[in-house]
């Protein structure tokens, strides 16, 4: 009985895996891209359904019609029957050209560039966070990507230290960001949306911690975060929390390593000048929320195993970060 139950609650384990939601599937996909990648993958799934139950079937026969009964002497064994084993050799190579055919003409389709008119973004990974640069924008940001919908993207990815794997998988890839060499994929999304992804290659302590999002905009609605981006950092209210936090940013070690349009040119971490429109922290691990802003900036290695953000030393008070928390997400 127990056992039963045990298989049961197995079984509606593996179901509820069915159910949703799929950040992170490439069976959803949401891209030129990533439906040519879905369409490779549907057409060998039914090559490999037609051969399970062909070959299947005729074990089945076999099994049934020459299995064993009293007096019936044993079967005869053939040798040499020229038909069967050409029959035998043609079909599966029958079957591998009509796999190997569209596996080559999508590797060629995806591998190459969007028209010359595409935005152009630049993808720079590092250990663990996603850097983008819009060079025709003036636009540096991290981890969230926003991208106009319906629109040709092409993407040109590498690393500052060592190699990782951009992926969103709804939107297509992945491909290597690998130091010193530039990798592309370009693609074209379909519809509105927040999609997932993270890095796909093993590159260190906090690989695991290293994800994306790709915004996928809304014309408007692009063309809005474009020129929100384009301006300096928002400056903040006098005598509010966000102004004393402004001015312990100033002090802080942060300025050494973060970019601040017009206020720090550290290069080292994410730019933070439009912090305050993101909705993540820590390259998408945690939401942009105070409380979880507030503990990262305390000890961001505690979150983040092998973080580049040291502890600050000597730690800031509770005001000092509740005020940090204040400006940081006033930088919208
Ligand atoms: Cu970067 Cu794994």
């Amino acid at each position: 009985m127990t056992r039963c139950r045990r298989w049961l609650t197995t079984a509606a384990l593996a179901l509820a895996g069915c159910a949703g939601p799929f950040p992170q599937s490439t069976l959803h996909p949401r891209s030129d891209y990533g439906r040519a990648i879905d369409h490779l993958f549907t057409d060998i799934f039914w090559w490999a359904v037609v051969v399970f139950v062909i070959v299947e079937t005729l074990l089945l026969i076999a099994l049934i019609r020459f299995r064993h009964r009293e007096g019936r002497p044993a079967p005869k064994p053939l040798h040499g029957h020229t038909a069967l084993e050409i029959g035998w050799t043609l079909a599966p190579a029958v079957i591998l050209v009509l796999v190997a055919v569209p596996t080559v003409r999508t590797i060629f389709a995806t591998a190459g560039d969007a028209p010359p008119d595409a935005l152009k973004v630049e993808v720079i990974g590092h250990q663990w966070w996603w850097e983008y640069k819009y060079p025709s924008l003036g636009i540096v940001t991290a981890n969230e990507m926003h991208v106009p919908v319906g629109k040709p993207v092409q993407v040109s990815i590498t690393s500052a230290d060592v190699i990782h794997s951009f992926w969103a998988p709804a939107l297509g890839g992945k491909r290597d960001a690998t130091p010193g060499h530039i990798t592309r994929i370009a693609f074209r999304a379909d519809s509105v949306g927040n999609y997932s992804g993270q890095c796909a290659e093993f590159c260190g302590q906090s690989h695991a911690n290293m994800r994306l999002r790709v915004l996928v905009d809304a014309e408007a609605a692009f063309e809005t975060w474009v020129k929100t981006e384009q301006a300096g950092p928002a400056a903040p209210a006098p005598a509010s929390p966000a102004e004393a936090g402004k001015a312990v940013y100033s002090r802080s070690a942060c300025l050494a390593c973060h970019t601040i349009k017009g206020i720090s040119p550290g290069v080292i971490g994410p730019d933070l000048t439009h912090f305050g429109s993101r909705t993540t922290i820590a390259a998408g691990v945690f939401p942009n929320d105070s409380a979880d802003l507030a503990r990262w900036i305390a000890d961001a290695p505690a979150l983040k195993p092998g973080s580049l953000m040291p502890r600050m030393q000597p730690p800031l008070s509770d005001a000092e970060i509740a005020a940090l928390v204040a400006y940081l997400q006033s930088l919208k």
